[in-house]
């Protein structure tokens, strides 16, 4: 192993600006009970800006099939789309951790076909983790994509890519039976070796109780303020997403109006004759002003 290798596999205790975000510096947060701040992002605009405002976490969420594609849910995003915003988001990112969340129908055939396509989003995209979504059915590729070297970010509860067989997307986990039962496949998928787990739109008192239960750490959405961290979707947080906003997000910003009042004003100076102005406009330099002013006057005449 050269002195890159060690240098790169820094265990710091913490988000130190400039160092990368490792599985280790999550951990550590969990235990000193420092929340984990994570948001989606899908371009390297976005991952940029998001990185460089210091969260802890990027997923490149299967999200983006909804909020930059347009489709109505997540399962149309091919195994190609998220590799190719991956890539997008890792090039952007200097600090954050990078997941890429696997798309439906990339891990549900088979285990082998699951890990060659997790491997993908390390080897091409260079993602650090890939996140699936899923309980009890998930233990064993948990388990293999561990043992091949390929972290993993579990996501229980309220699992988008189940929007069909859930009847919609609805709060998961409501009663005593539906806890316990959250509670064993948490459990589980930590012992098949997840590093952090997901709760998506489960009740406070549940996720609250997964929390305590683990020792990696839960990053929640829909999930109450007991969880190890946050995590949001991106266009949800700057009114980017053209959907009603769910319970759980809080609006930080409003992109919409930001772009369409930019939009407005550039496209009332391009009709007005506005824009563009002098400051914004080339010109020939003296020498070729002259020449040309020549030969144009040397033309008129000869007219
Ligand atoms: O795809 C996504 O954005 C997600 C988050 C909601 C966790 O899975």
């Amino acid at each position: 192993m050269s002195l890159t290798h060690f240098r790169s596999a820094d265990h710091s205790a913490s988000a130190t600006p400039g160092r990368r975000v490792t599985i280790q510096t999550l951990q550590d947060k969990k235990s000193k009970g420092t929340p984990i701040v994570a948001l989606t992002a899908y371009d390297y605009a976005t991952a940029r800006l998001v990185d460089e405002a210091g969260v802890d976490l990027i997923l490149v969420g299967d999200s983006l099939a909804m909020v930059v594609m347009g489709y109505d849910n997540t399962l149309p995003v091919t195994m190609d789309e998220m590799l190719l915003h991956t890539r997008a988001v890792r090039r952007a990112v200097k600090q954050a951790m990078v997941v890429a969340d696997m798309p439906f129908g990339s891990y549900q055939v088979s285990t082998a076909e699951g890990i060659a396509n997790a491997a993908r989003f390390l080897k091409e995209a260079g993602a650090q983790a890939v996140k699936i979504e899923g309980g009890a059915s998930r233990l064993e590729l948990v388990k293999r994509l561990t043992d091949a070297e390929i972290p993993v970010v579990a996501h229980l509860g309220l699992t988008p890519q189940s929007v069909h067989r859930m009847s919609g997307y609805r709060v998961q986990g409501k009663s005593v039976a539906a806890l316990h039962h959250l509670v064993k496949d948490a459990l589980a998928l930590e012992a098949a070796g997840a590093f952090a787990v997901v709760l998506e739109g489960i009740p406070t008192e549940v996720a609250q109780r997964i929390a305590a239960a683990l020792h990696i750490p839960t990053i929640g959405i829909g999930a109450g303020s007991y969880c190890d961290g946050q995590i949001m979707v991106l266009h949800d947080l700057i009114n980017l997403s053209f959907s009603a906003p769910a319970k759980f997000v809080r609006r930080y910003g409003d992109a919409a109006a930001l772009i369409t009042d930019a939009v407005h004003r550039y496209r009332d100076d391009v009709e007005g004759r506005n824009f563009p102005g002098e400051a914004e406009s080339y010109h020939l330099g003296k020498e070729a002003m002259a020449a040309l002013l020549l030969e144009e006057g040397t033309a008129r005449r000869k007219a």
